[in-house]
């Protein structure tokens, strides 16, 4: 597997590469990448082949966030994406992706307002820019995202649906923990009793999934399973939102239905954790 950090490199590799299945990532990597991964390389088949790329991206982070303390570990990504099965990795320095005097920038306006984007403004813009331009860049045939960072997969659809950007694209469930805690970069700036605590979260959500397949499918008994939960054994944890929405428009639910997904959003100390989980 080859490391190609140039657009130039990047173009020349494309010319020559068939079907392409791409998996963007920002670096320090987990499992949970691996999976993406090893998805993306089920889905290229023998001929095709797999691209990563690993950029932090300034645009998505505001100002007082972690983007100068964002892990970076180029080596065991590299590593992880050979044993996984990609093709090529694509990092570049942030020089290469953006011109200093670049004008113009994705807005998505709707999607982003709730949940995550309630309390990022800019974040998701920032997503939808740099995911079309790696799309540009790459133009791959398929996209691979977790659906931990539902959200953002759901704005990634309409990215592609309303730009009309000929890519398909395949959510792929969030791997866990044994104890049901989503992995996630940010887990490591958990101390031993927030760590202890954080599977909480998923275990609020399935308590609600079960209520919910027993007949109760009002929002507000939902909700208040989630909190209560969370109350009792997640006591170091603070709500950011815990909330039901259709898991296409992201639009808040009165009764949960086939569409619903529970989105949570905990806060740690500084890290803020998120989940969900699809309602059937
Ligand atoms: O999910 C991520 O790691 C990032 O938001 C993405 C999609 C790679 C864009 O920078």
């Amino acid at each position: 597997m080859t490391h190609i950090d140039t657009v130039a490199d990047l173009r020349a590799w494309r010319r020559t590469a068939g079907r392409v299945v791409f998996v963007p990532t920002m670096g320090a990597l987990h499992e949970g990448h691996a999976a993406l991964v090893r998805e993306a390389r089920r889905l290229a088949g023998a001929d095709g082949r797999v691209a990563v790329s690993i950029f932090v991206n300034p645009l998505q982070f505001g100002p007082g966030e972690d983007l100068d303390r964002y892990p970076r570990t180029l080596d065991a990504d590299l590593a992880l994406c050979a044993e996984a099965g990609a093709d090529r990795v694509f990092a570049p320095p942030v020089e290469e992706v953006y011109f200093s005097d670049r004008s113009i920038q994705i807005t998505e306006s709707r999607l982003s307002r709730v949940l995550c984007g309630a309390s990022r403004p800019g974040h998701f813009d920032g997503v939808c820019t740099v995911v079309a331009k790696l799309f540009n860049l790459v133009q791959p045939d398929d996209a691979v995202f977790g659906k931990k960072d539902y959200q953002q997969l759901a704005i990634l659809r309409r990215l592609v649906r309303d730009l009309d950007i000929p890519v398909q694209l395949h959510g792929l469930d969030t791997v866990r923990e044994p104890d049901g805690l989503a992995l996630s970069s940010r887990n490591r700036y958990l101390s031993p009793e927030e760590r202890a605590q954080a599977p909480a979260l998923q275990a609020s959500l399935q308590l609600a999934s079960e209520a919910c397949r027993r007949g109760f499918r009002e929002a507000g008994t939902l909700l208040s399973l989630v909190r209560e939960h969370l109350a009792a054994r997640a006591p170091l944890g603070r709500i950011d939102y815990a909330a039901l929405v259709d898991r296409h428009t992201l639009e808040a639910q009165a009764q949960a239905n086939a569409d619903s997904l529970l989105a949570l959003a905990v806060f740690f100390g500084g890290a803020r954790l998120i989940d969900n989980l699809e309602l059937d």
